[in-house]
């Protein structure tokens, strides 16, 4: 599938959520962060938000649950519209038949760690999952600094999609700017979320493609 750039839109204005899409038609997938101020300190919006936010837009939407109880919630995501729908793991009570649920549903299902959480005891969920999503920050809020400590959790995931043989999708989300995607894309990861970095940039769609052209190296 090659680099993809997914633009969060934690950071644009949420009065004008359609418009704010409209900016950055350069766009792989626009990556919408649902928070529930309990998995995280932060609460954002629910299905029916990214429900009339998927019908303003040919984008495909890449939904990110920062909430407890994903084994509940997710699907509820996929029915509204987003094309992938990503839990994170140390929510979710039964990962691997909420994958499924996910697929069955119609959605790409994607995993989320935590900076903390080590990737190994899951590699046996790999062939379950289109795409699995290292955070470089703790989740909760945008504009934080890059952690660099997560990048040789970066490099191990991608070793062990090759040794299971997996098109897994390895996508890093937090302080990705123009200034740490190539050390991310060196370690090994393929789909870059950015929030901060495109909607503080005068021109966001720009700030898209350079992101790009830097992963790309
Ligand atoms: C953080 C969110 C991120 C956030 C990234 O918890 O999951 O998607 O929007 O924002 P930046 O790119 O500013 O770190
Ligand atoms: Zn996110």
């Amino acid at each position: 599938m090659g680099i993809q750039i997914t633009p969060s839109i934690l950071n644009a204005d949420f009065s004008r959520l359609g418009e704010e899409v409209a900016r950055i038609p350069s766009a792989d997938w626009i990556h919408v962060d649902v928070m529930d101020n309990h998995f995280v300190p932060n609460l954002t919006f629910g299905p029916t938000m990214v429900e009339a936010l998927a019908r303003s837009t040919d984008t495909p939407l890449d939904a990110h649950l920062m909430i407890e109880d994903p084994d509940r919630h997710a699907p509820a995501y996929v029915e509204a519209g987003c094309g992938s729908v990503t839990f994170h793991v140390e929510a979710a009570k039964a990962p691997v038949r909420l994958a499924r649920e996910i697929r069955a549903a119609g959605g790409r299902a994607s995993m989320a760690l935590k900076p903390a959480t080590p990737v190994e005891p899951y590699e046996d969920l790999l062939p379950e999952l289109d795409m699995l999503l290292l955070m470089t920050v703790e989740p909760g809020f945008g504009g934080q600094k890059f952690l660099d400590l997560v990048l040789p959790k970066i490099r191990r995931a991608r070793a062990l999609m090759a040794k299971h043989g997996v098109e897994t999708w390895l996508q890093v989300d937090g302080g990705v700017s123009l200034e740490t995607i190539e050390r991310c894309a060196e370690a090994g990861a393929d789909v870059f979320v950015a929030g901060s970095a495109v909607y503080s940039a005068q021109d966001p769609d720009a700030m898209v493609e350079s992101l790009r052209a830097a992963a790309q190296g």
